[in-house]
């Protein structure tokens, strides 16, 4: 059965201006924060991503989705870049009037494996009145090896394991794009070849300082967790009220891009 619960990621294109290295989006983070906190109705995980933050470093030192043996050096200021980030976040969201806690992602992982037992608890604090947040950031794997672990992904193992009733994705965009000359949005997609038959503009969009795929992973994400049956909504998080539209109306009345729960053999847009 799903629960009461909204899981949102709040994308690093919102929460950073990914063109400009390591500066927030202080009004698009305080935006979300006062959403966050008017959405007293129903318990709220919060993930984000690095933006101009963490892909910055990731880049500057070679760092992958990949695991690998990477510069310790770097490891440290991937990781302490999210950790800044993440207490601008938290920052706004206490002065906002939301009760945030972050748990970082590595100690929800283990051998990139979700631990189930540190999700619940997510799950049980959400329901006490803390806002659980947490983050894309490099992880240790195993035997020395790291490695960038998307929030999207984070997104996906937390669907698993808790079958959210509302799973948002705000980026900075109005949804998906039809294409990416008229910026049209898809409303609702239904299907498992959209990305294969190359039909979304900006799902094939990827820019080098993307590391961990940038739109393109988002949708591959959220096929992933609509396959589990819940579906998966991407919202401008630059208008902070598609947020709340999102949380309180669900798919039915939004504005942004649906991805239903997907059948194996077709494809469907609207
Ligand atoms: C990336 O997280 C984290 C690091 C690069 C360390 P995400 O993949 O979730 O970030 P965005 O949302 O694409 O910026």
């Amino acid at each position: 059965m799903r629960r009461k619960l909204a899981l949102i990621k709040m994308g690093g294109s919102v929460v950073t201006f990914k063109d400009r290295p390591l500066s927030a989006n202080n009004a698009a983070i305080s935006g979300i924060a006062r959403v966050i906190s008017s959405l007293k109705e129903i318990p709220i995980i919060l993930v984000h991503g690095g933006g101009s933050f963490g892909h910055y470093w990731s880049v500057r030192y070679g760092m992958h989705t990949k695991p690998a043996r990477y510069d310790a050096h770097g490891i440290s200021i991937v990781h302490q870049s999210m950790i800044a980030l993440n207490q601008i976040i938290i920052g706004s969201m206490i002065k906002n009037g939301v009760n945030p806690y972050t748990v970082c992602a590595m100690s929800l992982i283990n051998h990139n494996i979700p631990l189930k037992v540190k999700i619940d608890q997510m799950y049980a604090m959400a329901r006490t009145g803390i806002v659980p947040v947490t983050f894309g950031d490099v992880i240790h794997i195993s035997d020395g090896k790291y490695s960038i672990l998307s929030g999207d992904v984070i997104m996906t193992f937390i669907s698993k394991i808790l079958n959210p009733s509302k799973v948002i994705f705000a980026v900075n965009t109005e949804g998906i794009y039809r294409n990416m000359e008229e910026k049209q949005t898809i409303h609702e997609v239904t299907g498992s070849k959209v990305i294969d038959a190359g039909l979304f503009g900006n799902a094939r969009e990827q820019t080098p300082t993307d590391i961990t795929g940038g739109m393109r992973r988002k949708v591959e994400e959220a096929l992933k967790i609509s396959s589990k049956g819940v579906e998966v909504m991407i919202v401008n998080g630059l208008k902070p009220e598609r947020v709340t539209q999102a949380v309180q109306f669900g798919p039915e009345n939004f504005e942004g891009t649906v991805i239903r729960a997907r059948s194996r053999r077709s494809g469907r847009m609207r």
